[in-house]
């Protein structure tokens, strides 16, 4: 399919990108190197991206997209930001990777305790990814505390650290694995469950382990079982609970920090956390994550402390560089209100487009963060995010790609809107969603 003007937009694998899959299985595995790009919940084969710019992507089939996966959350700039790319080829001539102390690492640190609020006159230690930030800020929550257990909900992805995979969301619950093959049962057995919102369900918890939790961690909005926000009050019981007990509460802010708000969840719901785990935006598309909070409990860290946790290429020049050019023009720029009324725009328009053509749905949005459902009753939940229609989903999926839509092939994933999604963008997207409902009113094939 092509547009008006000739461009391609039917974003579905053509026979260039078909054929990159078919030699990609036989040197990675699923073709894959991240199992949240397969398309085994949506069927086809997914389209490879030869570019990326602004809010659209280009595939090797020649189709231009409009992008609502934006990298799995860190293009909140859009895609290959001028300003964000020629700080990192500057920083390239200097050095790809220094392994010693640079003075961007300081800059970067500082700007990120200025901007999240639980890092104010706290501290931050810089890593490569979100999976390495939860891991290390629950280590250290165990090391600050001297208990073992912590608390997760259900639905929730912090990454795949072995502690951590169970009941998880995200590409994990997309391939029917939340707890994996390979972890075991003593990798897992601190690890106590309960579900989002459920403020009850905590307090239990904590009353049952008296003394042995060490730490809660949560998505402040939950985005790895759809978008789902905390529920009034949830956060700020979470915060108690955790100073009754003397736990630690984390809040894994690697999807909302910098999205939902500048300072994160943190700032929009006024709750601050003892520590805050960072990745995504912070990185401004480069691969950087980051833990911090509270000198008391940071000071535990080596070399300050007796809790381990190193990286030969942690504070990269280069991801430092994208990463400090990103948050300075957040700064400068503030771009929340026009990112969350575009944002207004699109899931509006979804809901009404839905139930003009009858299709069970709602809808969740936090700032630029938003997930359709495809059931009519609101999801507060990971089990209520299971029981949407998923093949309904899949349908959605393969016509909106078809009009030219890319999101993520799972209906347990959040979409994120980004400044290059302008009030056009926005338009074609609903005139596609229009078309792809219209179209679920008919019986599959
Ligand atoms: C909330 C959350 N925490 C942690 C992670 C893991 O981050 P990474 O994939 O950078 O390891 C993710 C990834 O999607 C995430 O959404």
């Amino acid at each position: 399919m092509s547009d008006t003007h000739g461009q391609v937009i039917d974003g579905r694998a053509g026979s260039r990108s078909r054929a990159l899959f078919e030699r990609a299985q036989r040197s990675i595995p699923g073709g894959v190197n991240s199992p949240v790009r397969a398309f085994s919940s949506v069927g086809g084969s997914p389209p490879f991206i030869r570019s990326a710019r602004g809010a659209q992507l280009v595939t090797e089939d020649g189709a231009t997209l409009i992008d609502y996966v934006g990298t799995w959350g860190p293009a909140l700039l859009g895609h290959a930001h001028p300003e964000v790319v020629e700080a990192v080829c500057k920083a390239a001539r200097d050095g790809l990777s220094f392994g010693a102390c640079a003075a961007g690492e300081v800059d970067f640190a500082e700007q990120i305790c200025a901007l999240v609020p639980s890092l104010r006159g706290g501290l931050v230690r810089l890593v490569n990814s979100g999976t390495e930030a939860t891991m290390s800020a629950l280590r250290l929550a165990r090391g600050y505390t001297g208990r073992s257990k912590i608390i997760k909900v259900d639905g929730g992805y912090h990454g795949h650290a072995d502690m951590l995979l169970v009941a998880a969301g995200s590409g994990a619950a997309t391939l029917g694995i939340p707890g994996s093959a390979g972890v075991p049962a003593g990798a897992v057995q601190d690890t106590l469950l309960v579900p989002f919102n459920d403020l009850d369900a905590a307090t239990a918890c904590f009353h049952a382990n008296r003394d042995s939790i060490a730490a809660i961690i949560v998505e402040p909005v939950a985005g790895n079982m759809g978008c789902i926000p905390p529920v009034p009050g949830y956060l700020e019981g979470l915060r108690a609970l955790c100073e009754q007990h003397g736990a630690v509460l984390i809040f894994d802010e690697v999807m909302t920090g910098f999205r939902v708000a500048r300072g994160g969840a943190q700032e929009r719901f006024g709750v601050t956390p003892d520590l805050t785990c960072l990745g995504k935006i912070v990185g401004g598309g480069m691969p950087v994550g980051a833990y911090g909070g509270k000198r008391a409990i940071m000071e535990r860290i080596a070399p300050l402390g007796p809790v381990y946790q190193a990286g030969t290429l942690s504070g990269n020049p280069l991801a430092v560089a994208a990463g400090r050019k990103t948050l300075e023009i957040i700064v400068r720029d503030d771009p929340y209100d026009a990112l969350e009324q575009a944002t207004t725009e699109l899931v509006r328009g979804l809901a009404e487009r839905a139930l003009r053509h009858g299709i069970p749905f709602s809808s969740h949005q936090v700032g630029s963060m938003f997930t359709g459902f495809f059931r009519a009753e609101a999801v507060r939940n990971y089990a209520d995010a299971k029981a949407c229609d998923l093949p309904r989903f899949a349908r959605y999926h393969g016509a909106m790609l078809a009009a030219g839509v890319y999101l993520a092939p799972s209906q347990f994933e959040a979409g994120f809107v980004s400044i290059a999604h302008d009030p056009a963008t926005i338009g074609r997207t609903l005139a596609a969603a229009d078309g792809a409902f219209a179209a679920l009113r008919h019986p599959a094939e």
